[in-house]
């Protein structure tokens, strides 16, 4: 899996997928900027997200709200006071860790075989977070002899908390936002105002958030710079409505995922332990990442908790009016990473094939509505009246898809680059092309070609790589 990782990070970086930020003055520790194919591919993930919410769901709007955000927001969210992590110093290879993920680590590689002994560790750790004894949890680290993975060491400092909003330093008063939602519950009235809509509804946002991650390793998937995809979705404050609309988005989410086709053993649902302070209910949808389940989207019911403190904090009433009665909505909220989706991706459809000739090929099998380029047109040889048509097939088909013309390789070498980026489709231009306006079409995944008409290749592409049928599916799992 060490292999695997490392494989990853070097192909996302060669074949222009991720790039680390600021790389020629030594790169800034967890912030990474994506590539030609990168961006594609995250825009395609956002477009399916987005559809899935604001289109096939007809009580779902869209919003883009501000980064920077007042101090009040964060005070009346909690956040200012809560939204801190454990962390703990090694004062020998000065490294930073959380206390709990240290523990953790140490659990899952002693005792994964001793279930007694690695749940009665697990227990305590869980009740110390929440009673907030850190003195017990140093006590644990000293009692099990947990060293620092870096350079072995066992001297360490006390635990303490750590606020993981970044302030802006020159501006008073103003945070980078460590979540999209708020803006959403800030902006409520405007959005009832303008909006003849009625409970209950929705309100989607993608957009970057800001944390100060003490650990921000194992490369997109913990960020201190990142995207997210929320949707908070405002009903009426019922316990059944509650259970009703969680229950309906846990599934909705799930769905949404496996209709990528990645595989259904590589997702599991987690139900929270420890609720964050703004939850009443919590489950996380965990993906199989190369370094074990992790959490890649959460769902939330925050019933009223966010509106409530921004009418304490802002003097403002924030309510749905009904028949002379108004009432707080409750809120449930889907919240999914998309760096962390991306990084799903990417990991679970690159692999490298053994062909009949005994060579390899890498093959990123990316579902072909992800895929970054739809479909390639070469030349067979990059002679003149070859090129020329070939071109003219690129021209025409530019409008309507991301294509690529290529003419720099042999047609060996060029089908194993748009592999190893996922394109689904290849078109070769050849001298039978001249006489009968046919060209063959070649399938990534099965390698195998035929020949079409110059006419049907629009249709082809668009045949295999549209998203309608996959916003179908989702669409026909709406009550
Ligand atoms: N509004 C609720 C909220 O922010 P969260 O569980 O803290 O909940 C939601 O975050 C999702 O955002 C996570 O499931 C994860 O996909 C993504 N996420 C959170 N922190 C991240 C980080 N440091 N780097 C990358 N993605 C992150």
């Amino acid at each position: 899996m060490k292999n695997f990782f490392d494989f990853l990070v070097s192909y996302s970086k060669r074949y222009g997928f991720i790039f680390p930020s600021n790389e020629i003055y030594g790169g800034i520790n967890a912030v990474y900027d994506y590539g030609q194919y990168g961006v594609e591919l995250k825009n395609n993930i956002k477009k399916y997200w987005w559809e899935s919410m604001t289109q096939v769901h007809e009580n779902i709007i869209g919003m883009d709200s501000s980064i920077l955000t007042d101090i009040n927001v964060w005070k009346a969210s909690g956040h200012l006071k809560k939204f801190n992590e454990l962390l703990i110093d090694n004062k020998d290879s000065k490294k930073r860790y959380r206390p709990d993920i240290l523990i953790e680590n140490y659990v899952k590689k002693n005792f994964s075989k001793n279930l007694e002994k690695k749940n009665k560790i697990l227990s305590r750790l869980y009740y110390s977070l929440n009673k907030k004894d850190f003195l017990d949890i140093k006590k644990l680290i000293n009692q099990l002899q947990i060293s620092d993975p870096d350079n072995g060491s066992k001297n360490w400092t006390n635990i303490h908390f750590f606020n993981m909003m970044f302030k802006i330093k020159y501006i008073e008063n103003l945070f980078l936002r460590p979540e999209t939602a708020q803006n959403i519950y800030c902006n409520f009235n405007n959005i009832k105002k303008s909006n003849r809509i009625n409970i209950p509804f929705g309100v989607a946002q993608i957009g970057k958030s800001f944390r100060n991650e003490i650990v921000a390793r194992q490369f997109l998937f913990r960020l201190r710079e990142f995207e997210q995809m929320e949707m908070q979705f405002f009903i009426s404050p019922k316990k059944e409505e509650e259970n009703k609309w969680y229950n309906y988005w846990k599934k909705m989410r799930l769905k949404w995922h496996l209709e990528l086709n990645l595989g259904k053993d590589k997702y599991k649902l987690y139900n929270h332990q420890n609720l964050a302070h703004y939850a009443n209910l919590g489950v996380d949808i965990q993906f199989k990442f190369p370094f074990g389940f992790k959490e890649l989207e959460g769902i939330h019911s925050r019933r009223d908790f966010d509106l409530k403190q921004h009418e304490v904090f802002s003097k403002k009433k924030l309510r749905i009016v009904e028949n002379k009665n108004n009432y707080r909505p409750y809120v449930i909220e889907t919240s999914l990473g998309l760096d962390r989706m991306f990084l799903s991706v990417l990991s679970s459809t690159l692999s490298k094939e053994k062909l009949e000739n005994g060579n390899d090929r890498i093959i990123l099998k990316l579902p072909f509505y992800l895929s970054p380029v739809k479909a390639a047109i070469f030349p067979l040889v990059n002679k003149n009246e070859l090129s020329k048509l070939a071109k003219k097939i690129f021209n025409d088909l530019k409008i309507e898809y991301k294509v690529e013309y290529d003419s720099k390789s042999s047609i060996g070498k060029l089908y194993r680059r748009q592999d190893a980026i996922g394109t689904p489709l290849c078109f070769t231009v050849d001298y039978e092309t001249i006489n009968t306006n046919t060209v063959t079409v070649r399938y990534r995944d099965s390698m195998k070609q035929e020949r079409i008409h110059i006419k049907k290749i629009s249709k082809k592409i668009e045949e295999i790589t549209s998203m309608k049928n996959i916003l179908k599916n989702i669409s026909s799992n709406i009550d």
